[in-house]
């Protein structure tokens, strides 16, 4: 029995719902069968859930992130800005992620470069001696405690610092970076509180004088770190301005950060629960890079995208209207038995493996490469290091079904 009604298309089901976001993909696949597009009264939105259905849609030039640079927010008949989030809504107004052509264009052209593979690869050995280290820590606690938290010592630490050395700042401010960052992110959660609000627009505040200073500072005397690279970076004459620096720091951080931990943490699990699928990656080196992606699909980390639709268009016989919304379900997407056979189970070695986890279209994550490099490294040394490695306990899901992530992961490791 599942908690959702269903009426033709129309569907509610409330996402706070522990036996939905415990286990989101049993609720997907049925609605597959039953309604695979379909609205969601709860949110008031259209949702696409299957494989080619949101491949089309990410690349849908008639849908957008963002709406306000073709009409103006009376036109869409929305309430006008509020003042009391300014300082949130300036850092999200020249971010990369909330913006559209030509806008999206010119930015992406001048970011996209310090995210490239190749120029990120120089970071293998600090992220190498990074996990190491954390590993010992691990290892110390599971020793000391008989088990330890898995999350909070290897996955959260790994891409915080990641971002701390690109950026090149001390590792001790990463609490503080991450403070920020999560103040901000709650943004997006669902049903936000006043108090979230003012935290946010703090955060938003502090971050961005901390980040002025440091451009500031690299202006003066360059290094070789993203903030030099940014103030620095000219393509076709163009460069990025103080606050498009600012807010790409920002957004480096809190699209970057969670998700990865996620991937990191539910990764690990689900390794955990496949035995043989752990022992293949511990026996195959060359099993690593397939393995990212199968992790990266098997427990998908983000799970909703919204697009506003920017002209009137039919989809499917679903007639979509200027300045209505609409959402692509990345994690249904990720367990289309259309086009991932099996795709309840894990197969490390599933090839081809067209995986939706970083999007597609023009907003598909410059991170990627980054994020694949992280969990390359994490994943593989943590399987050398704790060849034995078990579950201390079954984890609790957070209640964010859309960042779908554990609270914790207790680990132990038995000789
Ligand atoms: C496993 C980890 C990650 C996942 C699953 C992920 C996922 C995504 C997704 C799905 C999008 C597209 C959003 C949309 O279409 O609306 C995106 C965009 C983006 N991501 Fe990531 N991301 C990850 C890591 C990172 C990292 C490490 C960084 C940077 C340090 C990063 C920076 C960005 C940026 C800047 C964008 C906006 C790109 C644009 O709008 O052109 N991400 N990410």
């Amino acid at each position: 029995m599942l908690n959702l009604t269903i009426k033709q298309d129309r569907v509610r089901l409330n996402p706070r719902d522990p036996d939905f976001y415990n286990n989101p993909y049993k609720y997907y696949a049925f609605l597959r069968e039953h309604a695979p597009i379909f609205y969601w009264e709860d949110f008031g939105l259209y949702c696409f859930l299957n494989h080619d259905d949101i491949h089309a849609l990410l690349r849908e030039k008639r849908l957008g992130r963002q709406i306000t640079h073709l009409y103006s927010r009376e036109a869409l008949g929305w309430e006008p800005e509020r003042q009391d989030l300014r300082a949130f809504i300036e850092v999200d107004r020249h971010s990369l992620l909330e913006l559209e052509p030509p806008a999206h264009t010119r930015l992406r052209a001048l970011i996209h470069k310090a995210f490239v593979a190749k120029n990120i690869e120089y970071m293998r050995p600090a992220m190498t001696e990074r996990c190491e280290n954390l590993l010992d820590q691990l290892a110390e606690a599971i020793v000391s405690n008989g088990k330890a938290n898995l999350k909070e010592l290897y996955a959260t630490p790994l891409p915080v610092w990641t971002i701390a050395d690109m950026l090149n700042v001390p590792l001790e401010k990463s609490p503080q970076l991450l403070d920020w960052s999560h103040a901000m992110v709650a943004m997006y959660e669902l049903g936000r509180t006043p108090a979230q609000e003012k935290l946010a627009v703090q955060a938003a505040e502090e971050f961005t004088a901390y980040a002025k200073a440091l451009i500031a500072e690299r202006r003066l005397a360059p290094g070789d770190d993203l903030i030099s690279m940014l103030v620095q970076v000219e393509v076709d004459g163009e460069h990025l301005s103080e606050d498009e620096v600012v807010s790409t720091v920002i957004l480096a951080l809190n699209a970057g950060h969670e998700a990865t931990v996620n991937v990191i943490a539910n990764g690990v699990y689900a390794l955990l629960k496949n035995p043989t699928q752990w022992q293949a990656l511990l026996a195959d080196a060359a099993l690593v890079r397939p393995a990212v992606e199968e992790l990266l699909r098997f427990d998908t980390p983000l799970h909703l995208f919204t697009r506003y639709v920017l002209e009137d268009f039919e989809y499917k016989g679903i007639s979509l209207k200027v300045g209505q919304q609409i959402a692509v379900l990345l994690g249904a997407g990720n367990h289309d038995p259309a086009r991932f056979e099996q795709p309840a189970c894990l197969d490390i070695t599933r090839n081809p493996n067209p995986q939706d986890s970083f999007g597609g279209g023009i907003h598909y994550c410059v991170g990627a490469p980054l994020a694949r490099l992280e969990l390359a490294i994490a994943i593989p040394l943590l399987l050398k290091r704790f060849p034995n490695l078990q579950l201390a306990e079954e984890p609790i899901w957070r209640n964010s079904w859309h960042f779908r992530g554990v609270e914790a992961l207790w680990v132990t490791n038995p000789h």
